[in-house]
């Protein structure tokens, strides 16, 4: 493709920030001076005004209102608030989303339900470059239940569908790669073959608009710390479709899933609905955290996430080619429609160009063995962000900063 030179110039990143739908978001988020944060697909940024509101849990909720607090600042509740705020961003309905567990419980929770729908079925099937838990979590589960885990072709799990399959569980957005899923179209085909299709969203939601409703989706997890801004270690959510609410049957049923958790019977009776999801105490904290973090979303419908999203992976990837051409892989898809929010750059010493761009306020992360990601939050990532990192990109392979003797040995978080 041949870039016009205007197109490299930093004033078009400026008028392209200027004419965003999203301008002013950023200023919702402290992100620190002179940092370029392209890892909120990973730990999302700080939203301003998380501090003031878990200040406010601790001192006053907490302090003051002691355990009070559960019934008159509605913590009890809070799970399935937040849950209302989540829906919005997943095209589902107020009630059928919760936020419970790490994702790593809510899966196994939700695939061992999915397979309860399904009784006389034997196969879950999974895709083996999902994130590493989701086939650790898959794999106990079908030992657990005397099922199968079959592992499907990556660029075409349909053809693992049979009618032996309870449950298609696929990542809507690759960790690595930043390849994007058909949603619906791979949704119909699990159905085709009355199987039920699980979501894990946890790098879709709060940059890539996901429908739930509209594709009939039967279940859906993610996390709550990327995009959404949670904090580290934010609890998941958990999506059940109306249809299946009152049949699901969840495998770790504690007593804040039960229909009267402070009549304390003996034995488990469900709530209705979406609340059967719960096991224990929800973490009020980490939950109060996200529930005003999630309010940097207001009034954002999706197709403007969307756009804005796609215009600065389409910029960042139009700049590499032109700054840097052959000297990176771009292994992320080119064609928007099959990308998330993230880009993935190859090259054999993608570590230590991670870790120089680190030491220029540029953060991004790596992953085994040769990918420098970076993702574009669209709420505070702005165009002039791209274009600067990219300048720092071509600097770092200029000066071969990534070769530093330091960079040899890796750190545990990368
Ligand atoms: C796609 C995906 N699924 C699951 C997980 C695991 O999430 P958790 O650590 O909250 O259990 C992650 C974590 O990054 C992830 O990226």
């Amino acid at each position: 493709m041949s870039i016009p030179p205007s197109f490299q110039d930093r004033e078009v990143a400026v008028s392209r920030d200027a004419a965003s739908p999203l301008r002013g978001r950023r200023e919702m988020f402290l992100v620190p001076d002179g940092t370029i944060y392209l890892d909120g697909n990973s730990l999302g940024a700080l939203p301003s005004a998380v501090p003031a509101r878990i200040a406010d849990t601790v001192t006053r909720e907490w302090g003051q209102g002691l355990i009070e607090s559960w019934n008159t600042a509605g913590w009890i509740d809070l799970p399935r608030r937040v849950g209302a705020k989540i829906a919005t961003l997943v095209g589902a309905g107020d009630d059928d989303v919760i936020l419970t567990d790490s994702t790593s419980v809510a899966l196994f929770k939700a695939i061992v339900a999915a397979c309860r729908l399904r009784p006389d079925r034997t196969v879950i099937v999974m895709e083996p470059s999902t994130f590493p838990t989701d086939g650790y979590i898959a794999t106990s589960a079908a030992r657990m239940l005397g099922l199968e885990v079959r592992w499907c072709d990556p660029s075409d799990p349909v053809r693992a569908l049979r009618d032996d399959v309870a449950v298609l569980c696929l990542t809507h957005v690759d960790f690595r790669t930043g390849a994007m899923f058909d949603l619906g179209a791979l949704t119909s085909a699990a159905h085709d073959v009355g199987a039920l299709m699980l979501w894990d969203l946890c790098h879709s939601t709060g940059a890539v608009p996901v429908e739930l409703t509209e594709h009939d989706v039967d279940l859906a997890v993610g996390c709550t710390y990327k995009y959404l801004n949670g904090g580290p270690g934010s609890p998941a959510f958990t999506y059940v479709a109306p249809q299946h609410q009152a049949a699901i049957d969840q495998p770790l049923p504690g007593w804040m899933g039960h229909a009267r958790p402070f009549d304390m019977e003996r034995d488990y009776a469900p709530k209705e609905g979406i609340g059967r999801l719960a096991s224990g105490t929800p973490q009020i904290l980490a939950l109060s955290a996200l529930d005003a973090a999630l309010d940097v979303f207001d009034g954002i419908d999706h197709p403007t996430l969307r756009a804005v999203s796609v215009s600065l992976t389409d910029y960042f990837i139009t700049l590499v080619d032109a700054r840097l051409g052959s000297q990176f892989e771009v292994v992320s898809p080119r064609d928007a429609e099959r990308r998330g929010s993230q880009v993935s750059l190859a090259h054999p010493e993608a570590y230590g160009v991670v870790q120089a761009l680190i030491e220029r306020g540029v953060i991004g992360d790596f992953r085994t063995p040769d990918l420098s990601r970076f993702g574009f939050a669209p709420l505070y990532v702005t165009h002039v962000d791209v274009f600067d990192a990219v300048e720092h990109l071509v600097a770092v392979m200029e000066n071969r900063e990534y070769a530093r003797p330091s960079y040899s040995t890796r750190n545990l978080v990368t």
